[in-house]
């Protein structure tokens, strides 16, 4: 199959790009590089260009009148910034997107496969959350996947189009081969901080919030390895119309996680066993917007797609490492 994957040169994106062209599909990649870096997309089919650009997508649609369908994941998503900049998180990933879709629909490229976030989930007791659950997105950015899912459900409703929305809980690690991973300078999420931390790029990592209702009052999180979460991509294309033909509904929403809640302590612990050394700790109240956490029902993933995470946290933390090792080579900073 041919797919387009809008934020092919992202750290998602990349890794999905490569999932797919070892499943013997073809990645047509088409990124603006407003944050993913050129070298992720190495020697795949390339359109730099916005995603609201109609006449590219007409002409990338020109160019591969085969492809069978679209992966959206093109989009702002640092949550602290959408705070400052709604504008811009808003126009981008609900307002661009809304013009790509359209004109998918117009060429009738009605496979839509939407990367969404359990950041939308309300905090729930126990934190395992099944798609159904209450939603109460916390930040601009997480509104602005909410507003996507709703107008997804509403254009399939409306319209030829189709929409697969996976919900993603939180990837970790990197590409298997380490050619691409994360790529921000300071990364604030935790294995992020944890790495620096271990590599003496920051003094201490500090657990932000102890105070929370979990086994051991920090937060709970479904770390998903992205190779894993590459391959539910892969699932979801090859499977797209089977998934929505046992749904009998012109658009669905899948968790993808691994099914595992852990806490910030319990990942320091993973991380000191895989480093084989201890990491400077501090503790410190938590950040603003910062939720409890949740972890996936993943029993709809596996129903629909027969998919399952494979990997562990383990063996993501391991990954992250490598990746931290190597990045300079790829990116050309540490
Ligand atoms: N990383 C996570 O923890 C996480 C969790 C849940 C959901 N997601 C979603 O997964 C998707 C991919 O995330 P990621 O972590 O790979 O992010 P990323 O920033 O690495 O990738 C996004 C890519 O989209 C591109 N882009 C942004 N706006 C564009 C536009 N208007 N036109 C064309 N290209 C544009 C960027 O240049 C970048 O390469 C996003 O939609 C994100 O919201 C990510």
């Amino acid at each position: 199959m041919k797919v387009l994957v809008t934020g092919g040169a992202g750290y998602i994106g990349s890794i999905t790009a490569k999932a797919l062209e070892q499943a013997g599909h073809t990645p047509v990649i088409l990124d603006s590089l407003l944050s993913g870096p050129l070298a992720f997309v190495r020697d795949r089919i390339f359109y730099e260009g916005d995603i609201a650009d109609r006449s590219l997508v007409r002409r990338i649609v020109e160019e591969h009148p085969d492809i069978d369908a679209t992966i959206h994941m093109a989009a702002r998503i640092i949550v602290p910034e959408s705070v400052e900049k709604p504008y811009e998180y808003y126009r981008d990933n609900v307002a661009k997107s809304l013009e790509l879709f359209d004109e998918l629909t117009a060429l009738g490229l009605n496979r839509v496969l939407f990367s969404s976030s359990a950041s939308l989930y309300a905090t729930k007791e126990g934190f395992e959350v099944v798609e159904d659950d209450p939603l109460d997105p916390p930040s601009p950015y997480a509104r602005t996947k909410h507003m996507m899912e709703q107008v997804l459900t509403d254009l399939a409703a409306a319209s030829d189009l189709r929409a697969v929305i996976l919900r993603y809980f939180n990837p970790i690690g990197s590409d298997p081969d380490l050619e691409s991973g994360i790529y921000v300078k300071e990364p604030s999420h935790v294995l992020g901080q944890l790495v620096m931390a271990a590599r003496g790029q920051k003094d201490a990592f500090t657990i932000t919030g102890v105070d929370h209702p979990t086994r051991d009052g920090t937060g709970v999180r479904d770390y998903v390895h992205v190779w894993d979460l590459a391959q539910a991509h892969v699932r979801a294309v090859e499977r797209f119309d089977d998934v929505l033909a046992s749904t009998g509904t012109t658009s669905t929403i899948i968790n993808v996680g691994t099914g595992e809640g852990v806490t910030v302590r319990e990942l320091v612990a993973s991380f000191e066993r895989v480093f084989g050394s201890a990491v400077p700790i501090e503790e410190g109240p938590p950040r603003p917007g910062d939720a409890v956490g949740a972890y996936a029902n993943v029993d709809r993933a596996a129903e629909l797609m027969g998919w399952r995470a494979d990997l562990s946290v383990d063996d993501a933390i391991a990954s992250a490492l490598a990746w931290a090792d190597k990045r300079h080579e790829v990116l050309g900073y540490e």
